[in-house]
Order: structure tokens, then C-alpha cells, then sequence
């Protein structure tokens, strides 16, 4: 026995999988088509987008904000998970990547709840709060360039009510941030786990799952 989290051996992670993965039809069938995809290794885990899709219900959100879109796993997970009527207001700049996106989107009957905006995120943002919707969301997951994370998260931070949940993706990037950073997006990782490590405006938990997930829950 241990108080430490488990090495994921491959015949654990099926276990994982075997045991508790419930996907959509649509789910499954994106993760299909990404598979080839010569960057699919960027779409989130099965199992994350059922912990995310958890975390949306238990929250009871409705509004949602995404930044990183690419082929629409994650944006699919939350927006299941909202209910009927539903928003999240998704962040990319590839038109390229997010068209493989809507089929399985409307394949789901979430096509409606997605509004994919196709600008770079940090100005979708910034025209959120321009029209007035600081504190109207409950939910944000951030998976894009991670040079733009802290700007991302400030944003978001405004954007989301108080008790509001932002989830940040890749914040072990692989387990280089415990070593010297060699690029700007592990030096940027860096910085910014730092800077939440003592940013009382939220409540903070670091989770060692899937490339590592940080969860800050707005005080
Ligand atoms: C790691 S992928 C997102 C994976 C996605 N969450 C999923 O589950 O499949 C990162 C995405 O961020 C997008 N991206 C990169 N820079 C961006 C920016 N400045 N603004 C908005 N999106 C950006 C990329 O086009 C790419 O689709």
C-alpha cells in the first residue's frame, strides 16, 4: 500500500478504461477519427473528459468557456454534460482542426450548445468581458498554447462566478516542469503553477492524472 498515486501500467490504464469509461457513441467515434491525426496525441483522454463531464454535472454549470478546441473531444464531454439549455462558448484559431469537430457534435445533439469561436482565444475573451458577461460562467477548461495560459486564466478567473470552476490541462507537461525548462511553454507552466500556488483568489488542487489537471475553484 502506498499514499501515493499509482504508476499507470498499461494493464492498469486498460483496467482504468475497462472499468469505468462511459462514452457517448460520439465520443467514441471522434476519438476514432483523431486517432491518425499527426497531432491526436493533443486531444484530452477518455477517462478526463468523463472526470470533466462529473465535474460540470456536479457543479450544475450552464455556461462554459473552452480555450482549445481542436477536434472537439473535450468541448463534446463538457457540452453533454451541460444541460438542454446549455452554453459553451468555444476558443480555437484552426478552422482546419475544429471542422472535424461538428459532425460528432450534431452526431451527439450538442451542435446548438457550442458556440465555436474561431479568433485567437485571448480576444474572444477579452470580447466576452467587453459584452458585459464577467461572472456569468460556472465552468473553464484551458488546453491551448501554454505561453498564453496566464492570460487565459486571468480572464477566465473574471468571466466565472464566484465558487466558478476553471480547469487547466498539461500543468505537468509531461513531468519536464519538475526539471529546468528547456522551452517557453515548460518555463510558462512553470511560472504560472508558482503563481497559483499562492493566488488566493482559488482554491487549488494539482492532479497527477492523464498530463496533469489543475482544478481552481474561484473564492
Ligand atoms: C491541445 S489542443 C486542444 C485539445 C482539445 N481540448 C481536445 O480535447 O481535443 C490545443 C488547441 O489550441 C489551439 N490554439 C493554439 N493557440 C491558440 C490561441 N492563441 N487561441 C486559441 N486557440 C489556440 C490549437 O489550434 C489547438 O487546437
Amino acid at each position: 500500500m502506498s499514499n501515493r498515486t499509482l504508476i499507470l501500467t498499461d494493464t492498469l490504464y486498460d483496467y482504468v478504461l475497462g472499468h469505468s469509461l462511459r462514452e457517448h457513441p460520439a465520443q467514441a467515434a471522434l476519438r476514432a477519427a483523431t486517432r491518425g491525426h499527426e497531432r491526436a496525441s493533443m486531444q484530452i483522454s477518455p477517462e478526463q473528459g468523463q472526470f470533466m463531464a462529473l465535474l460540470v454535472k456536479l457543479m450544475g454549470a450552464r455556461n462554459a468557456i473552452e480555450v482549445g478546441v481542436f477536434t472537439g473531444y473535450s468541448a463534446l464531454s463538457v457540452a453533454l454534460a451541460l444541460p438542454p439549455e446549455g452554453r459553451l462558448v468555444a476558443c480555437d484559431i484552426s478552422d482546419e482542426y475544429t471542422s472535424v469537430a461538428r459532425p460528432f457534435w450534431q452526431q451527439a445533439g450538442v451542435a446548438d450548445k457550442i458556440d465555436l469561436r474561431l479568433a485567437p482565444a485571448q480576444d474572444t475573451l477579452q470580447s466576452l468581458l467587453n459584452d458585459g458577461e464577467a461572472g456569468l460562467y460556472d465552468f473553464a477548461f484551458i488546453d491551448a498554447d501554454k505561453v498564453g495560459y496566464d492570460g487565459y486564466y486571468e480572464a477566465c478567473l473574471q468571466l466565472l462566478r464566484p465558487g466558478g470552476l476553471i480547469v487547466l490541462d498539461n500543468t505537468l507537461r509531461d513531468g519536464r516542469v519538475a526539471m529546468r525548462a528547456e522551452d517557453p511553454d515548460t518555463a510558462a507552466l512553470q511560472a504560472l503553477n508558482i503563481k497559483l500556488r499562492e493566488d488566493l483568489r482559488v482554491d487549488l488542487s494539482m492532479l497527477p492524472i492523464s498530463d496533469g489537471v489543475t482544478l481552481a475553484r474561484k473564492r
